[in-house]
């Protein structure tokens, strides 16, 4: 029999003998303390499968154990080639190709049909691509009468996630998710029709006029002629703002694992139609703490007022009364790629537009922040929301148009992760288990006998 060998236990020192055919290479040896039993579990990429656990169990009529991971901290829940992060490094790359390469020298279309499809495409598979885009930029006319039912000040968020999700209604083919042509149609549909969407909700709320999609023009060119256009026959795009906006369209597109594309595939596990599946991905942005936080650091750096006010501001932080928002992340624990560009691009912004006073005020911040005990020890660095909204604002947006910003260029990473998830054959319907809590059995008790 082959020999043993001499085990270090890493919680207290101590050794043990374990045998050596247990030893496999590339995996875990457990040992259930509760019955003195060994389990051999294999590590792949880095982690280990949860229903390895479900056969450790004390007795015949044991379910064996479970992992308990709230809020998913340490949980892989699938296998994806989209994007990678690394947030030691501060590193991102949507199919390989660094963050910063594509920002540089491609376009949002371009990176959309990257994310969705895994290569960058050809001359001619882009012109394709753009040609089937743009003629899906038209929304059906009953689309407006369901903006007309909201008020003027309704926030646009609550009018984008209800249009979304109600496009589903008038496209019942999008149930046929397994059939690639159909799919494909609804992709063109969903990315063609977000900035008609995001630009009636903005002309709904300004009482203005809606203006058609010109096809002549960018796709970000498009969307800034569908929101910004007034009486002139033809918008007159700043080429500036223009491919400013869609480098940070860029930057937005994907995010991995992040709230709403863990929501985009959790609904699109159910089978459902990517048109509710984005409308659900959508709503999880709203939140303030994901992709709503855009919108709160544009009323934090409003509260500040001016730079003499922000160490004040930052010591209430500190002191746990108040987040700082547009920084921290659950995955980087170092300068998020993407706010670091988006600095950059503030600055050719601000020589059309003229230089904002908050991003004086937002500098100090991140100066004073970035030398204090409390953000160095948590780790907390300016994210992607910190700079973007200055430059919205700056550009003409509304401050609560902000989130719609993101849903757009997010479509195309939730697309791609939905279409990643439909094509897995591993995945299935997502549904959680729990560790239950409450009440053992008990019998009902008659109200008259209730306190
Ligand atoms: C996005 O996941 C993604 O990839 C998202 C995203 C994407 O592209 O999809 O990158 C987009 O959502 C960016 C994040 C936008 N949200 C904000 O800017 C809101 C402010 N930030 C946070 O609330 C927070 O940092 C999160 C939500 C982003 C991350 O939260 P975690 O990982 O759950 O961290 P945590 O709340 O457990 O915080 C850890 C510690 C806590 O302190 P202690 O309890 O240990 O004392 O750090 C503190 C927190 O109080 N902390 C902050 C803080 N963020 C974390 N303290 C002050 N200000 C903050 N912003």
């Amino acid at each position: 029999m082959s020999g043993t060998k001499t085990i270090i236990d890493a919680q207290n020192g101590k050794t043990f003998e374990v045998p050596e055919e247990m030893l496999q290479s590339g995996s875990l040896i457990i040992i259930d303390s509760r019955n003195g039993k060994k389990y051999s579990v294999p590590v792949t990429n880095g982690t280990i499968r949860a229903m390895d656990f479900r056969q450790m169990k004390i007795s015949d009529d044991d379910f064996g154990l479970m992992t308990y991971d709230p809020a998913f901290l340490n949980t892989a829940s699938c296998r994806s080639a989209i994007t990678f992060i690394d947030g030691d490094k501060g590193l991102l790359r949507y199919r390989g190709y660094p963050i910063e390469q594509l920002a540089e020298k491609s376009s949002f279309l371009e990176v959309a049909y990257l994310l969705i499809y895994g290569s960058l495409p050809t001359k001619t598979e882009f012109e394709e691509w753009s040609h089937n885009i743009v003629h899906h930029t038209m929304l059906h006319e009953n689309t407006k009468k369901l903006m007309e039912g909201f008020n003027r000040d309704a926030h646009p968020m609550g009018m984008f996630i209800s249009s979304v999700g109600a496009l589903s209604s008038l496209y019942p083919d999008a149930k046929n998710i397994f059939d690639k042509d159909l799919r494909q149609l609804q992709i063109y549909r969903l990315l063609g029709k977000m900035p008609t969407i995001a630009a009636y909700c903005y002309r709904h709320r300004q009482g203005l006029p809606y203006v058609y999609p010109d096809n002549t023009l960018s796709y970000t060119g498009n969307f800034l002629s569908m929101m910004f256009k007034m009486t002139e026959l033809k918008y007159k795009l700043n080429p500036v703002l223009e491919h400013a906006l869609d480098v940070l369209f860029i930057l937005h597109a994907d995010h991995e694992q992040n709230c709403s594309a863990n929501v985009m595939r959790s609904v699109g596990s159910s089978q459902a139609d990517p048109f509710v599946s984005l409308a659900a991905a959508s709503a999880a942005l709203y939140g303030p703490l994901h992709g709503g936080a855009n919108e709160q650091v544009l009323h934090m750096l409003n509260d500040i007022g001016s730079k003499e006010n922000v160490a004040a501001y930052v010591k209430r932080v500190k002191e746990g009364e108040v987040r700082l928002m547009g920084f921290g992340h659950r995955v980087y624990k170092n300068y998020d790629p993407r706010a670091k560009y988006i600095k950059e691009i503030a600055d050719k912004v601000f020589e059309v537009t003229g230089r904002s006073r908050l991003i004086d005020i937002a500098l100090e911040l991140e100066r004073i922040a970035l030398q204090e005990e409390y953000f160095i020890t948590r780790k907390l660095y300016p994210n992607v929301d910190f700079y973007s909204g200055i430059i919205y604002q700056a550009m003409g947006f509304p401050t609560d148009a902000f989130t719609v910003l993101f849903a757009i260029a997010r479509t195309a990473g939730w697309l791609a992760q939905w279409q990643e998830l439909i094509l897995d054959q591993e995945q299935k319907i997502s549904r959680p288990r729990q560790m239950y809590v409450g009440e053992g059995k008990r019998d009902y008790i008659e109200v008259k006998k209730r306190e």
